[in-house]
């Protein structure tokens, strides 16, 4: 029997990271798949990919490690130009660490023998950026994963837990290690076994110490640095509920011509947030 452990979306959580490892010292694992967002939105960006760098793991790149890389290159998209936070992770990660995560591939295709090829993605095939929800309709799946050729994909990006068939697809999601957002502040991560030429997924959720990431935002001056986006993500590491992109979605909506700013939470606060955020993130609102 193959064992994987399947973690993503780790966002720079040290304590999570941590803990989840601490989880997985009773199983035999063989090997350790990341499926991308090891490092920004938290504060521990560095010591993260010191941690990993330890470990048996195939790691891919998410969209927080592309924001990382394109960041103020020609293949930065222009709205990218008002982000507050990849100055501060790149100067916690240093060119080394860059370097490894520069180097990290997109997807991956892994051909163990005793069970079914898997395909890992961050988002879908085809975007770092695009998310298989929970509310995904079978068609829409469909649609995304026309063309993979692996009869198990393994997405991350949304933050939330899949274990879903659709079409002769086993779609899994492990939801994430570091910024969980289904209301739930423990570390989520993922079990994979090899059953009869299928994948079994046991998913975990593992306690970690929250206060450890809030003291070390305040220590690094997190939101000083990356002022309303970064309050919001400080908040998030608070909630476990999405707290950044209601806020852009409403930002855009009513003041997309004024630069954010602090002063833009109190008429933010008034707002039902639910407006603001796709219902899978809805659940137990
Ligand atoms: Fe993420």
């Amino acid at each position: 029997m193959t064992r994987l452990a399947v973690l993503s979306d780790i966002h720079s959580n040290l304590p999570a990271l941590e803990a989840v490892l601490d989880d997985l010292k009773p199983f035999t694992v063989d090997q350790i798949i990341v499926a991308g967002d090891v490092v920004n939105w938290g504060p521990f960006s560095r010591q993260v990919m010191e941690r990993l760098a330890e470990l048996p793991c195939a790691i891919i790149r998410g969209n927080n490690e592309l924001y990382l890389t394109d960041w103020q290159t020609s293949r930065a998209p222009e709205h990218w130009k008002i982000f507050t936070l990849p100055p501060y992770t790149l100067a916690q990660l240093g060119d080394h660490w860059m370097n490894v995560i520069s180097s990290w591939p997109d997807t991956l295709s892994l051909r163990f023998r005793d069970a079914s090829a898997i395909k890992v993605v961050h988002g879908s095939p085809r975007s770092h950026f695009e998310p298989i929800l929970p509310t995904s309709s079978d068609t829409e799946i469909e649609t995304i994963l026309a063309g993979v050729q692996e009869n198990t994909v393994i997405t991350a990006h949304s933050h939330l837990i899949l274990d879903r068939q659709v079409n002769g697809w086993h779609i899994l999601n492990a939801g994430s290690v570091g910024n969980p957002l289904d209301g739930n502040m423990t570390a989520s991560y993922m079990l994979l076994e090899s059953h009869n030429d299928q994948w079994r997924a046991i998913q975990r959720r593992v306690a970690f110490d929250s206060q450890r990431v809030l003291d070390e935002f305040e220590r690094t001056h997190f939101i000083e640095q990356c002022g309303v986006v970064g309050h919001l993500v400080v908040q998030e590491y608070r909630s476990a509920r999405l707290e950044v992109l209601p806020f852009l979605e409403w930002w855009r909506k009513h003041c997309p011509d004024e630069p954010q700013s602090m002063a833009m939470l109190e008429p933010f606060s008034k707002v039902d947030k639910r407006d603001y955020m796709p219902p899978a993130y809805q659940v137990g609102m």
